[in-house]
């Protein structure tokens, strides 16, 4: 029979022991950034991977790439239009405003797979995680600094070399408008240079074409209008404050071409980008959306916020061996024997900090202890069934070899345990 494979661009992820992989990455960065998102005191928020599509078309943007051509959507039986989601942002908003929570505060955040249509390639995947936070309710000024805080603490707790914070700022939506309507004036006598994709981005939304990749349009807006001319120098001044405080601590780069590819974004924006990533260089990104709650039938919200691509991100971390001991607990007997069972089981109750691998398949001591070795175990304690019948066990030291493997009796065999 025909095997049935996964589906393009998402992957299985399974943390087989191999520190190098993907998956042990992605999982150990899922725990480590949710300890510094409780740090800052963020509330995690979980809200359902479907959604209503219209939600994305209302806030990411009928003219993003995200909504016009990369939306995993679907009719249900009722033959409403269904969304896999894209992103969190608008999810997070959708729920505030469903809670009537649009006049407070929020300080939250949030983990999971998002999905989008795209061609799958190194680091960009049709299912992918993103760790997001939110900042909902305070106007420009201190959500700025805390976010970049927390993308410093990020980086930093992880010791990322070769990145780069890039921060720009889009003004006021009328300062936006102002600047889009100086570059469609600028590029218009170069139409005919301009490739399909950049011509569709001139009319759906000119910000976008200071992303394109195209060298020949790059070379063209080299003497555009920029983004710095049309904003307050309020803006200019927080760009260069958070460059001055935080750039020991980590690289942070004014850039004034960087637009973000959804378009509730106002204000300030950021990305993170590495130049150990290839292509898709760019492992994180946010920016204020002071606008979107608004728009989605709520009150004025002003809000911050940014998204992990958690998959990109493990492609730049090395994992270090645990410091947490590991015992392998061996049963070497020819019938099952619960009492060796109960043996591991107490153990485990009296020192929760080591981690008990019980060997629950049958097999010669070697073959354990082989598997022992390789599970990265500092001791092995064996049971077999003379030490069974005599009430004790050997604690076989894996790591150390001027140990010498001992016999004791369970007591002490508790005790030693304790004492790891
Ligand atoms: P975004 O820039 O679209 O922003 O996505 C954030 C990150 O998700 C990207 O920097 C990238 O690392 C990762 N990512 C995006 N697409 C893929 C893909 N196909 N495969 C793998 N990784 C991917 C947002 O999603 C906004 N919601 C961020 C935000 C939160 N802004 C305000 N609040």
């Amino acid at each position: 029979m025909d095997k049935i494979k996964s589906l393009t661009g998402m992957l299985d992820l399974y943390d087989d022991g191999d520190k190098t992989n993907l998956s042990a990455k992605l999982f150990y960065l899922e725990k480590k950034i949710k300890d510094i998102f409780i740090s800052y005191k963020l509330n995690e928020i979980r809200t359902p991977i479907l959604e209503d599509t219209n939600l994305f078309i209302r806030s990411v943007g009928g003219a993003s790439d995200i909504v016009n051509k990369e939306i995993y959507s679907f009719n249900d039986r009722n033959d409403k239009g269904i969304a896999l989601r894209p992103e969190g942002t608008a999810s997070v908003i959708r729920a505030i405003i469903e809670k009537k929570l649009d006049q407070t505060n929020h300080k939250l955040w949030y983990m999971g797979p998002m999905w989008r249509y795209e061609r799958p390639q190194k680091g960009r995947y049709r299912q992918f995680n993103q760790a997001g936070v939110e900042i909902l309710g305070i106007p420009e000024g201190m959500p700025e600094f805390e976010m970049i805080s927390i993308v410093c603490s990020i980086i930093s707790e992880f010791k990322l070399q070769n990145c780069t914070i890039k921060i720009n700022h889009l003004g006021t939506q009328k300062n936006k408008e102002l600047f889009c309507n100086a570059l469609v004036k600028f590029l218009e006598p170069f139409k005919e240079f301009l490739d399909e994709k950049d011509l569709q981005r001139l009319e759906k939304n000119p910000l976008r074409v200071l992303d394109s990749k195209n060298n020949e349009t790059q070379n063209i807006l080299r003497d555009a209008p920029s983004i710095n001319e049309f904003i307050d120098s309020s803006a200019i001044d927080l760009l260069n404050s958070i460059q001055k405080y935080f750039s020991d601590i980590c690289n942070i780069e004014i850039d004034y071409s960087l637009v973000r590819g959804l378009d509730y974004y106002s204000g300030f924006v950021f990305e993170a980008v590495s130049s150990d990533l290839g292509a898709q260089d760019s492992f994180l990104g946010g920016g204020r959306y002071d606008q979107l709650c608004a728009k989605l039938g709520g009150k004025d919200l002003p809000s911050i916020g940014m998204a992990i691509g958690l998959e990109r991100f493990a492609e730049l971390i090395a994992l270090k061996d645990d410091s947490v001991k590991v015992v392998s607990f061996l049963i070497v007997t020819s019938n099952l024997e619960p009492k060796a069972y109960k043996i591991a089981h107490q153990l485990r109750s009296l020192n929760k900090d080591i981690i008990l691998d019980i060997h629950l398949s049958d097999g010669s001591l070697k073959a354990k202890l082989r598997k022992a070795n390789k599970n990265n175990s500092d001791y092995a304690i064996i049971i077999g069934e003379e030490e069974l019948k005599n009430n004790t066990a050997v604690i076989k030291p894996l790591k150390n070899e001027l140990e010498e493997q001992v016999t004791v009796s369970l007591d002490d065999l508790y005790s030693f345990f304790k004492s790891i």
